[in-house]
This record gives C-alpha cells, sequence and structure tokens, in this order.
C-alpha cells in the first residue's frame, strides 16, 4: 500500500468535532473526538472510537457509559480546550459548564444537543477501541449549525 495514498484517501472521510463526556470513580472528564457516527435507528446506536490507554478510554471501558455533546459551528475555542487529560472544578471541565443526567456524564451548557450512550458492545483492537452506544437519553438547547471539522482545518484520521 501506498502510505500517501492512505493517508489522502482516509481523510476524505468527512467529520464533525464532539465533546465525548466520561466518568468513573475517579471523577468526570470529556475529550474532544470526531470518530463517531450513527450505526442504528432502532435501536438508536453510534460507534465511538476512543483513543486506547487514555483516561477516557478507560473511563468507558469500565462505566460503560459516555456522552456526546454536539457543538456548534464557530465554538473552536471551546472543542480545542478539551485536546488534553482535565479535572474538574465544580460544575465545570475547563471553564465550561455542565450538568449531567441519566448516565452522570457531562452533559455541556453551551452545546448545540447532547446524547448519553449506554456501551451494548465493543471492539478492543487496533490503536483505538470501539464503543457501540445505545442512546438512552437525549437533550436540545437550541438549534443551530453543528460544529464540523473541515470548519475547524484539524486532522484527526488518516
Ligand atoms: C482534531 C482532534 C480529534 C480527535 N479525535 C479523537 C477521537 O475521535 N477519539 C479519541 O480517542 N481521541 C481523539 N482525539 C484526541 C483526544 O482529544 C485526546 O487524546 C484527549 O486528551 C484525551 O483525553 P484524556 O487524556 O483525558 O483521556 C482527537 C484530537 C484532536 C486534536
Amino acid at each position: 500500500m501506498d502510505p500517501k495514498a492512505k493517508k489522502t484517501a482516509l481523510r476524505g472521510i468527512t467529520y464533525g468535532l464532539y465533546l465525548v463526556g466520561t466518568k468513573d470513580d475517579s471523577g468526570l472528564n470529556a475529550f474532544a473526538g470526531n470518530w463517531l457516527t450513527q450505526t442504528s435507528f432502532e435501536p438508536p446506536m453510534v460507534a465511538l472510537a476512543a483513543k486506547a490507554g487514555t483516561r477516557s478510554q478507560q473511563q468507558i471501558a469500565a462505566s460503560g457509559v459516555f456522552s456526546v455533546n454536539v457543538l456548534e459551528s464557530g465554538q473552536k475555542d471551546m472543542v480545542t480546550a478539551f485536546f488534553r487529560a482535565l479535572e474538574p472544578e465544580k460544575n465545570k471541565l475547563a471553564g465550561y459548564e455542565f450538568e449531567t443526567g441519566e448516565t452522570g456524564c457531562p452533559l455541556f451548557k453551551d452545546a448545540l444537543s447532547w446524547f448519553e450512550c449506554k456501551v451494548v458492545e465493543k471492539v478492543e483492537k487496533g490503536d483505538h477501541f470501539i464503543y457501540i452506544g445505545e442512546v438512552i437519553d437525549a437533550g436540545v438547547h437550541r438549534e443551530g449549525d453543528p460544529l464540523t471539522m473541515k470548519e475547524t482545518g484539524f486532522y484527526y484520521g488518516g
């Protein structure tokens, strides 16, 4: 395989960029993730790839739950704050206020919308582990255009 062609072709996949909320006994956390897609209407399910060995991945493996926060176009600064490991201060992560719902994972007030997932299947292969989450609750804060990877200029893939 031509590595350059592989990189270019894989970078042709288009993505959104989301805040994935996690939790375990050590506390709450959230990270910026783009490797996310819906995989079923009924029951509603999504697949998420989480970098193996990160705190977030270990939290999803331990708790069996995660949340996804859909950000709005223009919220590049917000998503950028979640590229590194974080510790919550009261009800804030990286200065952004959140609430919790059914799963206990962070649901950010500034996001357009959110959904919460219960892990129903996993594939722990490669350098990211895949978690299939059944969507068990969802909410909408306001209407708007979702943040896309393209508008941020970031790449995570190839
Ligand atoms: C543009 C971009 C997209 C990313 N997408 C993912 C992703 O889909 N899955 C993932 O596990 N990490 C992804 N990351 C990396 C995480 O945001 C990063 O590893 C984060 O610090 C993990 O948090 P933790 O160390 O608290 O677990 C992405 C990073 C960037 C810059």
